[in-house]
């Protein structure tokens, strides 16, 4: 039987994510980003569509690459003004049963005790439905933010990720043992001291002493998401992530891509099936084929370009303002994104500037979209996961929450009359429980996690 697919809302606090100059078009919520009604009202309708989750993405920066400035990303809204993620989750999980939420959070920054904390305090507020969507962060002038006087080198954000990483594992694995509140009204003892450990850190990057400031969470160390293809991001993908996303040029690239992910996983000691592969699809969806049609041109109608520039002159830290527009682009391994830099600069991807603005001037250009019935969709989305043998979808939106609703509607009850898709949500499972099984609340056995665990570790430290 085929196997059922996974679909991820993908969103960010912010006017303009991924598509750009939408805001425009009436009825699309965007400039409400800011405000709560707009997540409760979305995650009502995700949970109506049994999502498995919503993505939050998220930037701690500015987008300076194209024209060398900030001034086109703040004209067009794109990714600026935003809000912190992390805040509207609760809001959510109040409305909602069963949702997951992923939300994205740099380790190049923020310190990781702190982050440790937010993370329990959103597993514990959520029930067990969160995730960390572990970004390294590529934008140059995020790091000038953070008492940095240059953004930090692209595997160096790594190296400092996989320390983060251990400290994080260590506090949330470690440091509190399963039993260690007791509620004793006798004693009176809330939590028994000798079953909370200090971790002792003493790291290249970090020094942390501990203990955790959380008693355990449902998920503890929360699923784990990650979207980074380059050599250095797949091997800390193979190591870490649970979920990976990827956005690549076509089917073939992600196929490829995704072998590679569930290889390097073999070779670090796990399961080829203990990543689950998300890849990103838009849809535009209509009763029928004229329908879908208007709604794209209305999509096209206010499509930015420029923002579209903005943010892949962000993304591959390659500036598209330039005048050669009949220049390649060069690969240089930059301290961006090498994953989209390398994306079309090599290979049968490569194009020229000129090329690739034309590329990005519109929707249909991109492998991962699609407009049509219910039945066209549906059948593009099967094949777009089982060509690549991805797990899942992020799904990116034109309109808020318009293209979510239309998928609600029109592609999910198609998707389960095929038995591609959950007809119900299993009560009370965590987000993790939802991709790898039942009873399945902490990382998998070969998850480096697994090392810190009270019970892994022989002597428990403090
Ligand atoms: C689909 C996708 C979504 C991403 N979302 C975010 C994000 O929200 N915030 C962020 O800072 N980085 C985000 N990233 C960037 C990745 O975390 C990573 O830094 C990037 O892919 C570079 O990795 P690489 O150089 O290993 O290819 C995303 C990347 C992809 C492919």
């Amino acid at each position: 039987m085929a196997q059922q697919i996974h679909v991820n809302a993908f969103e960010m606090a912010t006017p303009g994510h991924i598509n750009h100059g939408l805001w425009r078009v009436p009825g699309n919520r965007r400039t409400q980003y800011k405000d709560l009604e707009y997540w409760t009202d979305l995650a009502r309708v995700l949970e109506r569509g049994l999502f498995d989750a919503v993505f939050l993405a998220d930037v701690v920066g500015t987008y300076t690459t194209y024209q060398g400035s900030r001034r086109a990303a703040l004209r067009a809204g794109m990714q600026v003004p935003n809000i912190d993620p992390a805040f509207v989750v609760p809001a959510m999980a109040a409305v909602t049963e069963h949702l997951g939420f992923a939300v994205t959070s740099t380790t190049t920054y923020e310190p990781p005790f702190g982050h440790a904390r937010r993370l329990s305090t959103l597993d514990h507020l959520t029930n067990g439905r969160l995730a960390w969507n572990v970004v390294t962060g590529y934008l140059p002038d995020a790091a000038l933010n953070y008492g940095l006087t240059e953004q930090v080198k692209h595997d160096d954000r790594y190296a400092i990720a996989e320390e983060y990483l251990e400290v994080v594992y260590r506090l949330l694995e470690g440091s509190w043992e399963d039993d260690a509140v007791v509620l004793d009204p006798a004693g009176p003892t809330y939590t028994d001291p000798d079953k909370v450990h200090e971790i002792g850190f003493e790291g290249r990057y970090y020094t942390v002493a501990g203990p955790h400031l959380s008693e355990p969470s449902r998920q503890r160390t929360p699923v784990l998401y990650q979207a980074g293809t380059s050599s250095r991001g797949k091997a800390f993908a193979a190591r870490h992530a649970e979920a990976v996303f990827l956005l690549p040029r076509d089917d073939q690239q992600g196929r490829e891509e995704i072998a590679d992910l569930r290889r390097l996983a073999v070779e670090a000691g796990r399961g080829p099936r203990d990543v689950k592969a998300f890849v990103g699809a838009e849809v535009v969806v209509a009763p029928t084929q004229a329908e879908a049609e208007d709604k794209v041109a209305v999509l096209q109608e206010h499509r930015d370009l420029e923002g579209h520039l903005v943010l892949f002159s962000g993304w591959a830290g390659i500036d598209l303002s330039g005048d050669d527009t009949d220049a390649f682009l060069e690969y240089r391994g930059g301290d961006a994104m090498q994953t989209f830099e390398r994306m079309w600069s090599q290979g049968e991807g490569r194009k020229k500037v000129g090329e690739l603005v034309q590329h990005l001037s519109r929707p249909e250009n991109d492998s991962r979209f699609v407009a049509g019935t219910p039945a066209q969709v549906a059948d593009r989305i099967e094949e777009l996961v089982d060509t690549t043998d991805a797990d899942g979808i992020n799904l990116i939106q034109h309109l808020s929450p318009g293209t979510f609703v239309d998928f609600v509607d029109l592609v999910v009850p198609e998707l389960q009359r095929r038995g591609r898709y959950r007809t119900a949500y299993t009560p009370g499972e965590t987000l993790r429980e939802r991709l790898f099984g039942e009873g399945v609340r902490r990382p998998l056995p070969g998850h480096p996690s697994n090392a810190f665990r009270t019970a892994a570790l022989d002597q428990p430290v403090g």
